[in-house]
């Protein structure tokens, strides 16, 4: 009987988070038309944990204690999730409470902006998975995002930016708006903590009011992503002042006891020429030593400014772990984002922590998948896995004693490469789910297969709503890629980040859940296009993916009379979107020693974009292939010819940036010839390709032309 009902349970209770304990019982209590019998009380003597609860379901009747209302509204998120397809609830007794008290997700309105229905809209899910804080990142360089009455070009200008294109991209939230958010958080237990930047990036503000800045120099709302030099200056009184009124605003309209004064990635080089910052340095005698520079300390004295700012207002300071540089403001509570090593410092210290670190997959602004198939996003790696493998208590805390000091745990989604609302879902779900466990879950109870199946519940009531997210799709090991080519026969092998069915089609139409099951690599003797998808335990596709694969006769070496030696190379000037644009345009040649020149033709000041000198160039060279077969090419550049063919067109992607259309060819034995085609552009918010070692791979990768060195002859 015990086993049976042990099976029962794992096949019908799946809750997210896993409570503390789930005793299942015999029987089922039927909902329709009894919601009388469900049974409330908040009892602050019941002895049970803040925000936890006790719930029972027995056949004819349902109760839930708690020792405050959040209690019973995570008893409820409970019953829900008990409710079955037939409408009945299973006899249960549930114990539960959580783990951390601060249990957050944070938006970024900034970057890409968000409507009040979508920031309610994640509210409203994520709450029902008991995660409690939001923190609303409402500044950045690219855009200003809450109205600030007594400056209203904070809004009027500093919310819009204008891009590469000449588009105008922006939005904010008006204070009413503000308020309805936040009423609508807090009638689902969540607190919204409100992030306003300083003193790095900070450029919105200052290009809506230029006297912010060291040098009160005119600037653009930032429209590339990156930190830019400028940051408001620590010098100036008039720079607090207008904090201190920012803030007054704040605080009428978010109830948190944290405000977040952002402190991170702020550059301070322009502090070291500004007399106003260097008569501050001088009069608070800072000086550089083992504790850190004197802009550091400036930065520390800035941060403890704001902390005095709140105070005044009643509220709490919690910022990036930059804070901790130059000396860590008394009181202050820290958020842990390059890694663990800033919070365990804080922790030490006797300062609360929130632990954020990207390392530790609290970064959803990662790849949750091969970035060959997956979309663009900032970089990086972090499966609903590593998520979910995160504990934010780190050893040496527990250890030593410190543990209770991590409040609580964050996942972070900056929206550089979320363009809008399906992006964004994609990146936050499933994810957000292993956050909400980690968050909430006694660490002895979590349990990684369990959660792998439960989370299939929790993604079907996405589908419900018609929210987007991510499911696994095919990869091939060792690295994707879309166009394959091969001389007799090959195989495609398949996998997915997670366990889970996948399908495929070799006639070119749509996979179904219906299609060929994958079993084992797919032999291929023909051209033909492989059209594959995962396919979860309910039936839901993952994107489709197209595998173009080509059976080819090798490309020919070059003849002797088209071989030559080193680089040819021409450019043309002006602001072009993609190669289509380049039609028509009048060259000039330049001289390059090699391929990866061709980023680099001119400066490029990130504070300064428009400063650029804009152009396309194209160069092209002969290179060796030693042996006959089959080779991949991959480029960040914009096109890639090969013997004159067009193989790689990278130009019309939303964001210029990772190679999204490798491609294969078989090449003859001998001398062959590679053009690539770069245009310096801003697409995406990226722009610079100088950073990299190189701008086209090869594989295999034979050390000598991995490069694709142009021949000597
Ligand atoms: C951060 O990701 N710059 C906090
Ligand atoms: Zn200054």
């Amino acid at each position: 009987m015990k086993l049976l009902l042990t099976l029962l349970a794992t096949a019908i209770i799946n809750i997210i988070p896993e409570p503390v304990s789930v005793q299942v019982q015999d029987g089922f209590f039927n909902t329709k038309g009894c919601k009388n019998r469900i049974h409330c009380t908040v009892n602050p003597d019941s002895g049970i944990a803040p925000e936890g609860y006790t719930l029972t379901v027995k056949k004819n009747r349902i109760d839930i204690v708690a020792s405050d209302d959040a209690g019973i509204f995570y008893a409820k998120q409970t019953l829900d999730q008990l409710v079955q397809p037939d409408g009945k609830v299973p006899c249960v007794k549930i114990v539960d409470y959580p783990r951390f008290p601060y249990r957050g997700f944070h938006i970024d309105p900034c970057r890409h902006f968000l409507p009040v229905e979508e920031v309610k809209k994640e509210i409203d899910i994520l709450s029902r998975y008991k995660i409690n804080r939001m923190h609303w990142h409402l500044t950045d360089d690219q855009g200003w995002r809450i109205e600030i009455k007594k400056y209203p070009r904070l809004t009027e200008v500093g919310a819009w930016r204008t891009e590469f294109d000449g588009k105008v991209y922006g939005g904010y939230y008006t204070q009413e708006e503000i308020r309805e958010v936040v009423a609508y958080a807090a009638e689902r237990f969540v607190t919204v903590v409100p992030e306003i930047e300083m003193p790095g990036h900070a450029i919105s503000a200052i290009r809506a009011y230029p006297w912010l800045s060291c040098t009160g120099e005119e600037v653009r709302t930032f429209y590339t992503w990156g930190t830019p030099d400028i940051s408001l200056c620590p010098g100036k009184e008039s720079t607090f002042e207008f904090l201190d009124d920012v803030i007054a605003e704040v605080v009428e309209l978010f109830p948190s006891e944290y405000i977040h004064i952002g402190g991170d990635e702020c550059r301070k080089n322009r502090w070291e020429t500004c007399p106003l910052c260097q008569a501050r340095i001088k009069e608070l005698g800072l000086v550089s030593d083992e504790n850190g520079t004197a802009v550091e300390k400036l930065q520390s004295y800035a941060v403890g400014r704001m902390e005095g700012i709140l105070a005044k207002y009643g509220r709490k300071l919690i910022g990036w772990d930059e804070i901790l540089e130059g000396g860590l403001t008394p009181g202050a509570t820290v958020m842990s984002w390059r890694g663990e090593s800033g919070g365990i410092k804080a922790a030490n210290e006797e300062h609360d922590v929130i632990m954020t670190p990207g390392t530790d997959g609290m970064y959803f602004d990662h790849f949750q998948g091969d970035p060959k198939v997956e979309p663009a996003t900032i970089g990086k790696y972090t499966t609903l896995k590593k998520v979910y493998s995160y504990d934010p208590v780190p050893a040496v805390l527990k250890s030593n004693g410190k543990g209770h000091h991590v409040k609580g745990v964050q996942c972070n989604n900056w929206s550089e490469y979320i363009y809008d609302n399906d992006r964004r879902d994609y990146m936050l779900f499933p994810r957000a789910f292993a956050l909400a466990e980690i968050a909430w879950t006694q660490l002895d109870r979590k349990d990684w297969d369990s959660f792998n199946r439960r989370v299939d519940i929790a993604c079907q009531k996405l589908d419900e709503r018609g929210v987007n997210y991510h499911v696994p799709i095919p990869e091939q090991p060792g690295g994707s890629c879309d166009n394959l080519a091969f001389e007799d026969k090959t195989s495609i092998e398949l996998t997915t980040t997670r366990p889970e069915k996948i399908v495929y089609t070799l006639d070119g139409s749509e996979p179904t859940a219906a299609s060929i099951e994958y079993t084992k690599p797919i032999e291929i003797s023909e051209s033909c296009v492989v059209k594959t998808a995962s396919v979860t335990s309910y039936g839901r596709l993952s994107t489709v993916r197209t595998i173009n694969v080509t059976r080819m006769a090798p490309m020919p070496a070059l003849p002797e009379s088209e071989i030559f030696e080193g680089v040819r190379a021409r450019r043309t000037d002006g602001k072009f979107l993609n190669i289509d644009d380049l039609k028509g345009r009048e060259w000039r040649d330049v001289e390059l020693a090699g391929l990866r020149e061709l980023v680099a033709l001119e400066a490029y000041d990130r504070n300064l974009p428009d400063s650029t000198r804009f152009y396309a160039a194209e160069a092209e060279c002969c290179f060796k292939v030693r042996k006959t077969g089959v080779y991949r090419f991959s480029s960040d550049t914009d096109a890639v010819y090969i013997d004159g063919k067009l193989i790689i067109d990278n130009s019309r992607e939303p964001v210029k940036r990772y190679s999204r259309h490798d491609r294969e060819l078989v090449l003859e034995k001998g001398i062959h010839k590679v053009k690539a085609v770069f245009i310096f552009n801003i697409v995406g918010g990226w722009n610079d390709l100088r950073n990299k070692t190189d701008v086209m791979e090869l594989r295999p990768g034979d050390p000598e032309w991995h490069t694709l060195r142009p021949v000597t002859l």
